[in-house]
């Protein structure tokens, strides 16, 4: 398919395939809004366990859940979600605590219905603001966010290679763990987009990936 005047493209894979880096890099090459879902499930479970909620405790779940005010802040290409009108630290998104029960609650279909409307409403954010689109990723854009994203790419690497990327990073973090959980979900499991191009990002530098999916979308 030809670049559009305003393209949606859906960037789907399993913990520290590239999506991040990627994304970013392809937000820069094509000025494009960047969003990064992941940061949104972490920013939620962030915010629950602050509440004291458990994964588990649905009735707390709710509870904590109804308070969370979806906000979002945009600097530079990257729009981030905000609760009650703050952005989490980065740090605070990725420690320890945050990456051992993200999955848990990225499973519970409350946890989800509460991005599924927020994150389809940044693509009318996104023209808004006169960017030349939009990508997002994560674990369900191309098959349930954007199944309709005018291009859709699947990445995934090999675990030795995706281990020593997070530990470059200086990250505890059970990839496997979290994939397997992920991708065994009921609700918006992680899948490879039906259509999708797959990309092994394994072999490549993140300047060569880059290139491969804008070359791709540039026809
Ligand atoms: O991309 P990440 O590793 O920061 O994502 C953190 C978790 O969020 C991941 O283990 C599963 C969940 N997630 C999801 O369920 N759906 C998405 N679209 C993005 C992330």
């Amino acid at each position: 398919m030809p670049a559009a005047e305003f393209n949606i493209i859906a960037i789907d894979g399993g913990a520290a395939t590239g999506k991040s880096s990627t994304s970013r890099g392809m937000a820069e090459c094509l000025q494009l809004m960047h969003v990064d879902t992941g940061a949104h499930y972490r920013t939620l479970t962030h915010a629950l366990l602050h509440a004291g909620a458990q994964p588990g405790q649905d009735s707390e779940i709710q509870e904590a859940l109804d308070t969370l005010e979806l906000g979002t802040q945009i600097d530079g290409r990257s729009a981030q979600l905000s609760v009650n009108g703050q952005v989490p630290a980065d740090s605070d998104l990725r420690s320890p605590e945050v990456n051992a029960s993200v999955s848990q609650f990225a499973a519970i279909p409350a946890v989800r219905q509460k991005l599924f409307d927020y994150q389809r409403s940044l693509a009318p954010v996104a023209r808004e603001k006169e960017y030349a689109g939009l990508v997002m990723e994560g674990r369900d854009i191309g098959s349930v966010i954007f199944p309709d994203a005018d291009f859709r790419f699947f990445l995934h690497a090999d675990e030795a290679t995706r281990s020593t990327r997070r530990a470059k990073e200086g990250q505890t973090d059970s990839i496997a763990a979290r994939d397997k959980m992920d991708s065994s979900r009921k609700t918006a499991p992680l899948v490879c987009p039906e259509g999708a191009t797959q990309i092994d990002t394994g072999p490549f530098t993140l300047k060569e990936v880059i290139s491969q999916v804008v070359a791709y979308i540039q026809g």
